[in-house]
């Protein structure tokens, strides 16, 4: 076959697979470029030409260049203008030619991004976070504009739904990415030991303290503090919080000079602040400081079409690591998974994955490899709120529930009264679980 109809071929046959495609050589010089790719580019796209500006962008996202260039996949939007001259959004999805080698050129996918009218998205994979969500898809692209920025950001999202990825992604498009992430959940310790963990304190300054130790802000110099439920830090220590804000300096417990520091503070709650400013537990003027860019993860329940992409991803990685191969998951699985209303999001979805793989067998996830917290509690239409926005609402039942009261007491049982170790396995955090506990009276204040 000539050539030029086998190149025909091979456009035409990756974009019956992919759609809008390019295939590049190492030097980024065009290949191969799908009809669909010229279209949605609005370039001709020779092959030979060296066309990073039309692949990779410019500005924010040249980076997409200068990533395949150091060999490194990569991945963004790109801003492109259209012949009508309004401008619209691509996502941009590089792979490696031969797996594992740089060496024979990329693949590069394109796919439109943005407007939630758009009736299909995705699925798309941003910093380990997979989704085919037109929301989700919106706060990639927060996270995309202002992760090189210096902005102070608060993530706000229910525990499991990736508030902590969030951060890590940030972080890895900020030009403090080779400096260090350190997180610290400030609802995990006593308020004495957190100060302490968020500043430090010098020698003497407490019995036990036998050396100067550094906290959380020396210790992100020049790199990013990721501050994990920062709504449950005491009054005090907010105000103390706010001064190093703005003075950009710390002073150890017990020491006298500030130490200046250069940190980047990504916060995270699943409350919202402005009802704790409004009850008195947070003060307004740090939650200024703290919300300069506010992104809000939606819950996994308000983004159904990423469940069964999020079951099949996490499906493909333990594939191969465990006694069990799951090929594909029965239609019955399926529509319980969807219905479930994931208090724990994605960590428990992927808990509940890892519990098919542990106690079911052969290729196909049936129902009954789910845990019975799936089978059990099917939200009905009565129960569940149809629209929840506001996410840390009151549950919608006045009296207590006393199935998730007995689950959640069962799970505590099972665990041997190891709190952290029931949460891990209801898919909670260990604070969420506490807190359910009190609310729904089985806990002392
Ligand atoms: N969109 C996603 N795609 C793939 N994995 C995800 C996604 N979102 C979350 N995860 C995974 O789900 C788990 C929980 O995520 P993460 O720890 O970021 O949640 P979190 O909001 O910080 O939870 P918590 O409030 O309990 O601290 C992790 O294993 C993370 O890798
Ligand atoms: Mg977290």
């Amino acid at each position: 076959m000539e050539s030029d109809s086998l190149r025909t071929l091979a456009e035409s046959a990756l974009e019956t697979a992919l759609g809008a495609a390019v295939v590049v050589g190492p030097d980024l010089a065009i290949v191969l470029a799908t009809p669909r790719a010229r279209e949605l580019l609005n370039e001709a796209l020779s092959v030979g030409v060296r066309a990073p500006d039309v692949l990779c962008g410019d500005g924010q996202t040249r980076r997409i260049e200068e990533a395949l260039l150091a060999g490194q996949p990569a991945q963004g939007i790109v801003t492109r203008a259209r012949r009508d001259g309004t401008t619209h959004q691509l996502w941009v999805r590089t792979h490696r030619l031969s797996p594992g080698s740089p060496r024979d050129g990329w693949l590069i996918v394109f796919s439109p991004a943005g407007s939630s009218s758009d009736a299909r998205v995705g699925p798309v994979e941003f910093h380990g976070m997979w989704t085919q969500d037109a929301r989700m898809l919106e706060c990639f692209r927060v996270i995309e504009r202002v992760g090189p920025e210096d902005d102070t950001v608060l993530v706000r999202g229910e525990t499991g739904a990736g508030k902590e990825l969030v951060a890590r992604a940030l972080h890895e498009l900020s030009a403090r990415r080779n400096g260090p992430f350190r997180a610290i959940n400030c609802a995990a310790f006593p308020q004495s030991l957190l100060e302490s963990e968020l500043f430090g304190h010098v020698r003497g300054a407490f019995t036990g303290a036998h050396r100067d130790t550094p906290g959380h802000f020396l210790l992100a110099h020049r790199g990013t503090l990721f501050l994990d439920e920062v709504a449950e830090l005491p009054l005090e220590l907010q105000a103390k919080l706010l001064r190093v804000l703005e003075t950009r300096t710390v002073i150890p417990i017990g020491g006298r000079e500030p130490i200046a520091v250069d940190v980047r503070i990504v916060s995270a709650t699943h409350r919202a602040l402005r009802g704790e400013v409004e009850a008195g537990r947070f003060r307004a003027d740090l939650m200024y400081r703290l919300r300069v860019i506010p992104v809000f993860i939606p819950p996994l329940r308000e983004r159904p079409s990423d469940i069964a992409l999020l079951v099949q991803k996490r499906i493909d990685v333990t594939n191969g690591r465990r006694r069990r191969r799951i090929d594909s998951i029965s239609p019955a699985a399926l529509a319980a998974l969807e219905r479930h209303d994931w208090p724990g999001n994605v960590r428990e979805l992927f808990n509940c994955v890892a519990y098919a793989y542990a106690m079911g067998d052969g290729p196909e996830l049936q129902l009954s490899d789910l845990p019975p917290e799936i089978l059990e509690r099917p939200s009905s239409p009565a129960v569940a709120p149809a629209a929840p926005i506001v996410t840390n609402a009151p549950p919608p039942s006045i009296a207590p529930d006393t199935s998730e009261r007995s689950r959640l007491d069962r799970a505590v049982l099972e665990a041997g009264g190891n709190r952290s170790e029931a949460a891990r396995r209801l898919g909670m955090s260990r604070v969420t679980l506490w807190r359910r506990l009190r609310e729904l009276g089985t806990e002392p204040d």
